[in-house]
């Protein structure tokens, strides 16, 4: 059984981040998102990872430019091959200093072994409350991605 570690990465949001509203490009937060989820996995299963598909990203506020993001990262759930990545994404007005949450995702990533095969990764320890809720979210997240990857593959589209 293995403890998560909590990844986190700071950045600041540049004009070449932005879209013509003047906010932070949505694709550009995705990036980062994607990023620190790599790197959650990674160090959590101790091999190389590939995404193997998002879930449903929440854009709940608007990232100005200027600000600084924080993006924090977890393995909240373990399989076999497969770890459930949970990304939040804050935003904190360097002028104002409110620190606002302004997206949150699920990440699901596979290890790979040398020769890009699915490869075992540890149990993870879940231990507080919290822990559970996150655990049981992404227990959720993870069937549907499933049941949508069945489905899309039986309809041949
Ligand atoms: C992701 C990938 C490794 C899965 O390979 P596969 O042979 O279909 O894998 P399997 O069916 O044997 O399943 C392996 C694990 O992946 C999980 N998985 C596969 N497809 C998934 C999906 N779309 N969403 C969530 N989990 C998925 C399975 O649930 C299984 O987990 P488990 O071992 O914990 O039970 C493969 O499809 C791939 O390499 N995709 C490209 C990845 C990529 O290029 N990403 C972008 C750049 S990082």
């Amino acid at each position: 059984m293995k403890k998560a570690e909590i990844i986190k990465s700071w950045e600041l949001v540049f004009p070449n981040d932005t879209n013509p509203r003047g906010t932070m490009f949505g694709g550009k937060v995705m990036a980062i998102m994607d990023k620190v989820a790599a790197i959650a996995a990674a160090r959590f299963c101790g091999k190389s990872v590939v995404t193997a598909s998002t879930e449903a990203i929440v854009f709940k506020k608007p990232i100005q430019q200027g600000d600084r993001i924080q993006t924090i990262g977890q393995v909240v759930w373990s399989g076999k091959t497969s770890m459930v990545v949970k990304v939040d994404v804050y935003a904190e007005n360097p002028r104002s200093g409110e620190y606002a949450h302004c997206t949150t995702a699920h990440f699901n990533f596979v290890a790979l072994d040398d020769e890009g095969r699915p490869a075992p990764v540890p149990p993870l320890l879940v231990e507080t409350e919290e822990e559970k809720r996150h655990y049981e979210v992404a227990e959720f997240v993870k069937k549907q991605a499933l049941e949508r990857k069945k489905k899309i593959e039986e309809s041949g589209i």
